[in-house]
């Protein structure tokens, strides 16, 4: 499908807002908000909404949450999603920490990427993020690597004065297992005290400060299936190092090529953007696919041309909710 000179072929489903960790800049402390069971979209619902989107041109999906290995059936949905004719890149975006146990089954269902949230090595920065084990997470991608997915990805949020300083370390980490590693500019996506001026750090000090060690040199922008980062290698440590600066980056949404599905069935054009289109209810009401593919047809119009987090954006529906 198309908007404004992009190609919008990419749709992220969220499969639960629930989340064994409780990162800082996802989920309010404290967070009860969660969906009730039956209003999550089953497996079922969530193949036809692929077999539509799939028809409509789409040919990259992707997997989260909250934390989509949450979900027991995983692998089945993997499986099925796999076999649908168009699906051509399936990815998995997740916390890592029940990877060591799933990277096999997901690798043979048909699964084909994995990004995995790591920001910080340091076991007590790591909880002071996440609240979780940088120890299950460290075999989850030991296990992912194993498994020989096409690509493995790490992402890393940037935050002044809470893992600044796990950022040369990361850098080594993602060298030595020869695995692409996204540094992202927080969205104050799920709470304004996290997002401050004072801990906001831009992807351009990021690079900065990576120069100062080592030569960036920057690599052909944007190859199928590489997302919205911008990447240079480090020619003497050898990482592949992406900035996403959502933020920061002049034009960043130019080239967005995504629509998301929420755990409850929203479809939602913009994470920087409150508006959703209900399409649970179009599922659960009629059994025509063509008023699936309408409010497609309208999300597409709905998408803004920007985000808006550099206005007036209040956090509403914490990350998890939203799908990250
Ligand atoms: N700002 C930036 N990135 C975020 N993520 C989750 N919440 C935020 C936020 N507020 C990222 C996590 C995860 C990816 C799916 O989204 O790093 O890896
Ligand atoms: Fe869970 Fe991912 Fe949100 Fe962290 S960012 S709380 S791991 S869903």
């Amino acid at each position: 499908m198309f908007h404004f000179g992009r190609t919008v072929d990419y749709l992220r489903i969220s499969i639960t807002d629930r989340c064994n960790e409780r990162c800082l800049y996802c989920l309010p402390e404290g967070y009860h908000g969660w969906e009730r069971q039956p209003d999550h979209l089953t497996a079922e619902e969530i193949l036809r909404v692929v077999r539509v989107a799939a028809g409509l041109g789409f040919r990259k999906f992707r997997l989260t949450g909250g934390e989509p290995l949450v979900r027991r059936e995983v692998p089945d949905l993997v499986r099925a999603m796999a076999a649908i004719p168009g699906v051509e890149c399936l990815g998995l975006s997740t916390n890592g920490t029940r990877l060591a146990a799933l990277a096999a089954p997901l690798r043979q269902a048909g699964l084909r990427t994995v990004n995995v949230s790591l920001d910080a090595l340091d076991p007590q920065v790591y909880r002071r993020v996440t609240g979780g084990d940088v120890a299950a997470v460290l075999s989850g991608i030991r296990a992912a690597v194993a498994a020989g997915f096409e690509r493995v990805k790490l992402n890393c949020v940037l935050m002044r004065g809470v893992n600044e300083g796990e950022l040369w370390p990361l850098v080594l980490f993602a060298a030595e297992h020869g695995l692409p590693l996204r540094l992202i500019e927080l969205m104050p996506l799920t709470r304004t005290d996290v997002l401050t001026e004072a801990n906001f750090l831009p992807v351009g000090e990021a690079m900065e400060f990576l120069r100062q060690r080592d030569e960036l040199l920057p690599q052909p922008s944007r190859h199928l299936g590489w997302g919205p980062a911008k990447y240079y290698r480090l020619q003497h440590t050898g990482a592949l190092v992406g900035f996403i600066g959502a933020l920061t980056t002049p034009h960043f949404c130019e080239t967005c090529n995504k629509l998301r599905l929420t755990a409850d069935g929203k479809i939602r054009p913009c994470l920087g953007d409150h508006g959703e289109l209900d399409l649970r209810e179009v599922l659960r009401q009629t059994t025509s696919d063509e008023a699936v593919r309408e409010v497609f047809r309208s999300a597409l119009q709905r998408k803004p041309l920007e985000h808006s987090f550099r206005g007036q954006y209040q956090p509403c529906r914490p990350m998890t909710a939203i799908g990250g």
